[in-house]
């Protein structure tokens, strides 16, 4: 269990939600790097569409129930874990957070919540997994055989048992906001990366210095089975060839060669959700990568209801824009088995370390807690449709009622004269 009290110190106590660490984040990094996390791509339309997405649904509790021994515990994976929600994988969170990738998944371990780490990260997969045993490693695999086996064979040799595969990336999306930030990989030295450094100096002694000094020059460690890139450097290309190779016949080939549990990540059609199931992968996480690959690209919470009636009882689990205890409710009230949180734990490893990072976990922990107790559930299987009812959000005006399929639309006069029971399953 997480002791957690402990762990609020200094810069934590501020923190009463996901959302302080993000301005606490903003002050800390340097422009080119906040961007880089924060970003969406083009013009924010999925980032935004992830957010609203989750206003447009609104909460039906139920009363007097004794919900004195509620557990958000969940079984995934034959494991137990003591939330319903992990770490998403984010590439270079050792640049916004000294040795980033190990506070993350060390937070996650003692939290008794799952870590992804990523396949574009900064440290040796064999010293983060040694540092916190039960993380999962996320993979972005070219379409080339050969190099599909050596990543995963390297990754197995290395102990890791779950393998997500990301799929929603064949070629990286239109980041903008990166080339108007300074942002790129490797980063370029030059005056204003420098500037942008200088101006941070708790980032550029605490983060990059200490790690320049203790560990070296970052690289891309876990691309492939050998080393990649610098993340520093003037003239060196990072090796993005033949990802857009990548299909349905290297999953085959990954799924005969990984023994452990595989994870597609990336997708958003019950088309490709249940190809993913026929041809054995063990779970799908419907995403849109956080807004940043394809702008326009609708929230993975629209289509979380007809991909779970689609597949059944087979695993579907989500991330994108979740930031609260209720948008976790929500998603699992609308059949996700487990959601994965990104950008917030990034900000909360760059400006509290290990401690910020549990300390985010408890806040979230405590906010599902909560929320179950005041919607009168004990346990997150008890989570359904029947306690939420969907409303267009103001905001998003005519094209989120537009767009909502005919269960989800706003009821009408009509519906009001129905019986409750029937309006619940005109829901389900
Ligand atoms: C990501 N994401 C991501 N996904 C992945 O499969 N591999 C990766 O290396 C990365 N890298 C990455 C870096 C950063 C800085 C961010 C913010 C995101 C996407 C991530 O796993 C997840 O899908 C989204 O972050 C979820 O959305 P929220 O919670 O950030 O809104």
């Amino acid at each position: 269990m997480l002791d957690t009290e402990s762990q609020t110190k200094g810069p934590s106590k501020r923190m009463l939600a996901l959302k302080d660490f993000e301005a606490a984040a903003k002050r800390h990094l340097p422009r080119s790097i906040f961007g880089y996390v924060s970003g969406g791509v083009e013009d924010n339309q999925s980032l935004r569409e992830n957010r609203s997405a989750f206003a447009e649904h609104h909460l039906l509790p139920r009363v007097l129930v004794d919900v004195s021994q509620r557990s958000q515990a969940v079984t995934l994976f034959g494991r137990k874990y003591d939330t319903p929600f992990g770490i998403a994988p984010m590439g270079l969170s050792a640049l916004s957070a000294y040795r980033g990738d190990i506070v993350l998944a060390s937070a996650a371990r003692a939290a008794n919540v799952p870590m992804i780490l990523s396949g574009s990260s900064l440290i040796p997969l064999e010293d983060v997994i040694a540092a916190a045993p039960g993380t999962w490693f996320q993979a972005y695999l070219p379409g080339d055989a050969k190099r599909i086996d050596a990543l995963l064979d390297r990754v197995d040799a290395a102990g890791f048992e779950t393998l997500v595969l990301t799929v929603d990336i064949p070629v990286y999306g239109n980041r903008e906001n990166n080339i108007r930030n300074g942002f790129s990989t490797p980063l370029r030295p030059g005056l204003r990366l420098a500037w942008d450094g200088l101006t941070h100096p708790r980032w550029l002694l605490g983060t990059f210095l200490r790690t320049l000094m203790q560990h070296g020059m970052p690289h891309f460690e876990n691309s492939f089975a050998e080393r990649g890139a610098p993340v520093l450097s003037a003239n060196v290309l990072r090796d993005f060839s033949n990802r857009d190779h990548l299909n349905w016949r290297h999953f085959d080939q990954i799924r005969s060669r990984w023994k452990g549990t595989l994870i597609i990540k990336g997708v958003l059609s019950v088309a490709d959700a249940l190809t993913a199931r026929e041809r054995g992968a063990d779970g799908v996480i419907v995403s849109n990568h956080g807004g940043r690959q394809l702008d326009g690209v609708l929230s993975p919470l629209r289509v979380l209801p007809e991909i779970v009636e689609a597949l059944g009882r087979f695993p579907v689990m989500m991330d994108s824009g979740i930031r609260r205890g209720t948008d976790i409710v929500k998603a699992l009230s609308l059949g996700a088995r487990f959601v994965f949180v990104g950008r917030p734990f990034a900000y909360a490893a760059a400006v509290g370390g290990q401690g910020g990072v549990l300390h985010g976990i408890r806040l979230l922990r405590e906010e599902v807690d909560r929320d179950m107790a005041l919607l009168g559930v004990r346990s997150c299987e008890e989570l359904s449709r029947d306690l939420l009812r969907p409303t267009a959000s103001p905001s998003d005006g005519e094209y989120s009622a537009s767009v909502l399929p005919a269960a989800m639309k706003p009821p009408t006069p009509a519906d009001s004269m129905r019986p409750r029971g029937l309006a619940n399953s005109a829901t389900a």
